[in-house]
């Protein structure tokens, strides 16, 4: 099969120039002003962007965490994924405590294989690795999985000490690999929560007020320091706030390879979203928590200056119904995480191109480009180029639609809410092709299923 995408206008996260795209079966096959070649499919892209389909390098997909399992499978999330412009995620695959972390890849691949529309990896997360255990993160390497994810929070769950850390960090600098980490002070926070619950203060609101920003800050520090003895790239996920960013700059200043996540709901929501009433303050209860509003101006900063790296959404959705609802009685029985791998390319594209925050280059660059780097998938993924898998987003920068749950063209997670609702957004995805595959079309699905493993490369390296 083969597409032809006449009259577009180009944009990478250095190009922008108006060509048209060629693709034969999988892969990009020319590139050219009115290319005189016979496709199976046209696509018409005047006035219309056409950029590398999104990367969302933070997912958590059909995820037992907080007592239930997150409401998006590997289905109805790449599918939602999909018609958000984005078309390759890596999501967290689990190892059990005290098992193999090649029995918690085993399980991921079950949950994906089949039933995936997009392209997607994993990154492992790690929650013991003893000493005779370290020659695993060589088989997951070799296994195309690069990348690890530990926890400093969530004592009793995920939590890791400091110990673990150093081991798994220094087994991931010698692999080549990269360490993520989920960096606050989780064993302070729980003290925290302690008080404030003893003191009877058990409303969604107290989930922000018991997780400082100086608990992240100090866990980015930790983290970086632990990274910087042990010699490996570090990312920090999901960053959230003014005084972890702070942090990240430091590490960078004396020469640190260490880069940061942020993620949509830290740019465009507050902690006041808490206050909401009736329980509804739930729907936002995440880790890190939303933060006082004046951090989003740093944030934004930060990625227009670059000690932001990406954008990922940290999508783990729980229905209200029946799943937040199980911490009424206390917050600290609220699931941990919020919907958003749907609306990340829209309302950053809003947000920020629209705004005037970023330009259109680093639009992709955040959106694709650095997750693909940061993470083994460039150049296959993340950019638009002769040899590149053709995930591309033929992306309609004026259409202005309206994000609510009740709107199905603006909706399609399994969530029975949206942290968007009611939000008026400009710039949206209108055709999304994966590896050639029209798989979304002004809002209709064209072709499930089809999404295949990646093997990624390792820190720095590129993928072929
Ligand atoms: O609240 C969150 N972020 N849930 C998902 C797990 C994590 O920490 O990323
Ligand atoms: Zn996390
Ligand atoms: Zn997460």
């Amino acid at each position: 099969m083969s597409v032809l995408i006449k009259n577009g206008r180009i944009v990478t996260a250095v190009d922008d120039y108006f060509a048209d795209v060629f693709i034969d079966g999988e892969t990009v096959a020319q590139i050219g002003k009115d290319l005189a070649v016979e496709a199976d499919t046209v696509i018409d892209a005047t006035d219309r962007l056409v950029i590398p389909g999104g990367i969302d390098p933070h997912t958590h997909l059909d995820m037992p965490f907080g007592g239930t399992t997150s409401a998006d499978d590997f289905e109805t999330g790449t599918l939602a994924a999909a018609h958000g412009g984005t078309t390759c995620i890596v999501d967290f695959a689990i190892q059990s405590k005290g098992e193999s972390t090649l029995k918690g890849l085993d399980t991921w691949h079950a949950k994906a294989e089949g039933k995936a529309t997009i392209d997607y990896g994993f990154h492992m997360i790690i929650t013991d690795m003893a000493v005779e255990r370290l020659p695993e993160m060589v088989k997951l390497r070799d296994a195309g999985v690069t990348s690890y994810k530990l926890f400093m929070a969530y004592p009793g769950v995920l939590y890791v000490d400091d110990g673990t850390l150093y081991r798994a960090f220094r087994q991931a600098g010698d692999n080549g690999t990269r360490i993520c980490m989920h960096a606050e002070n989780g064993i302070v926070i729980d003290e925290i929560v302690r008080e404030a619950v003893a003191d009877g203060k058990i409303e969604p609101k107290y989930h922000a007020l018991t997780r400082p920003t100086r608990m992240e800050a100090e866990g980015v520090y930790r983290a970086i320091a632990i990274a910087e003895v042990a010699k490996v790239p570090l990312y920090i996920v999901h960053l959230s706030c003014h005084d972890a960013l702070e942090e990240v700059k430091r590490g960078r200043a004396r020469g640190v390879d260490v880069v940061a996540e942020t993620c949509p709901q830290y740019l465009l929501l507050d902690q006041s979203w808490y206050d909401r009433p009736d329980f509804e303050g739930s729907k936002w209860v995440m880790t890190p928590a939303l933060r006082e509003k004046w951090n989003q101006d740093s944030l934004w900063q930060g990625l227009k200056f670059r000690d932001l790296e990406t954008i990922g959404t940290d999508h783990c959705p729980f229905c209200f119904k029946g799943q937040k609802e199980l911490g009424r009685e206390s917050f600290t029985k609220i699931p941990n995480g919020a919907p958003g791998i749907e609306n990340r390319m829209s309302v950053i594209y809003d947000e920020g191109v629209v705004k005037g925050r970023i330009g259109l280059n680093r639009y992709v660059e955040l959106t694709s480009t650095a997750a693909a780097k940061a993470f083994g998938l460039f150049p296959k993924k993340g950019t638009i180029a002769v040899g590149s898998d053709a995930d591309i987003v033929v992306f309609d920068p004026n259409k202005k639609r309206t994000i609510s749950i009740d709107d199905e063209r603006t909706h399609h997670m399994n969530v029975d809410y949206s942290a968007y609702e009611g939000r008026e957004v400009q710039g949206w995805s209108e055709t999304v092709l994966s590896r050639g595959r029209v798989i979304v079309k002004d809002g209709s699905v064209q072709t499930k299923g089809g999404g295949q493993f990646i093997k990624r490369a390792g820190a720095g390296e590129l993928l072929r």
